[in-house]
């Protein structure tokens, strides 16, 4: 079995990016609330990042709030030519940390604003409307309202691209009647597979499938398989995790979060990982038992 070659790339709207690239929701402190510990190392995080040649972070103003953008635009601007930053809107932060739903048009414009002006662009690449019905996950319901709302806005020039995150195929389904959607981006990994199917079906239609929480977000993946495997081939547990996605899907783009240097050049490393065909039997199982 053959390894992704790092710099191989899928079209993104009308840019090809790697398939490796940067989620930047870690920089913020914790709980993604308030500002980092260590500010310049959060920056430096970033400069990496575009140094190793990523061209895709991923973002939004309410990690912080506010915070993440601010690092990306301090660290990067005036951004380099290629650099695709993908924000999503559609949710704000309460006083206590709450993830809160903000789909009323005077909130989607307001995001769509604040997020231009704490990235310092004149338009945004990429925006995701992350929908809200249920926090933790996809849940039924139209998106129509939100989404002609952000339509206009990119009618207004203010936004090139338009996502979908936290969605159900029938919402994807909806969503391709009503605007051309360039991605989605949902909750997916080694252990956590609800979205075979959808991410089968936007590979057929040539869609970028961005898996959020691809090591396991706030809970890291955990499998005696995984590190088993990860031994074998003389790699890390995430690294094999990262690689798998790799292999997964053509339409597959990363966007593993980081606050280290370490972690994120690991990471990117495992774009020259290969996976023999026993691994990928053994990651395989870890999916079906739905146990990491
Ligand atoms: N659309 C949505 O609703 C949504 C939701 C969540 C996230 N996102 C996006 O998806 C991106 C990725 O998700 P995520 O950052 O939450 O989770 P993730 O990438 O699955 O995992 C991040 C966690 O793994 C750790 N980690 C990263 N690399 C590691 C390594 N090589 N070895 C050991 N630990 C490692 C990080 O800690 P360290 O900082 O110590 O490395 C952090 O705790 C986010 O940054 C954000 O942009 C979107």
């Amino acid at each position: 079995m053959p390894g992704i070659d790092a710099s191989s790339t899928f079209p993104l709207g009308d840019r090809p990016v790697k398939r490796l690239g940067y989620g930047a929701m870690q920089l913020a402190g914790p709980g993604v609330f308030g500002p980092p510990k260590d500010p310049d190392a959060a920056r430096a995080v970033l400069r990496e990042a575009v140094a190793r040649g990523v061209d895709h972070i991923d973002t939004s103003d309410f990690y912080g709030p506010h915070v993440t953008n601010r690092l990306i635009r301090e660290a990067l601007a005036p951004y380099p030519d290629g650099l695709v930053i993908v924000t999503k809107i559609g949710a704000r932060r309460g006083e206590d940390g709450s993830w809160l739903p903000a789909f009323s048009p005077e909130a989607l414009k307001q995001a769509v604003h604040d997020n231009l002006r704490n990235l310092g662009l004149d338009v945004l690449d990429v925006v995701n409307l992350r929908i809200m019905f249920d926090t933790h996950g996809p849940a039924e319901g139209s998106i129509e309202a939100p989404l002609t709302v952000l339509a206009e806005l990119q009618r207004q020039g203010l936004v090139r691209h338009i996502g979908l995150s936290n969605v159900t195929a029938t919402q994807v389904a909806e969503g391709r009647r009503l605007a051309r959607i360039v991605c989605v981006q949902n909750q997916y990994n080694l252990a956590h597979r609800g979205d075979d199917a959808l991410i089968d079906a936007l590979a057929r239609d040539g869609i970028p499938y961005v898996p959020f929480f691809p090591l396991g977000g706030f809970s890291p993946l955990q499998s005696s398989t995984l590190s088993a495997v990860a031994e074998r081939l003389g790699a890390t547990p995430m690294q094999v995790a990262l690689a798998w996605l790799l292999h997964r899907a053509p339409n597959i783009l990363l966007i593993p979060g980081t606050s280290s240097v370490t972690h994120l050049r690991e990471n990117l490393a495992a774009g020259d990982l290969k996976l023999p065909d026993d691994a990928l039997r053994d990651l395989d199982a870890i999916g079906r038992t739905g146990h990491a």
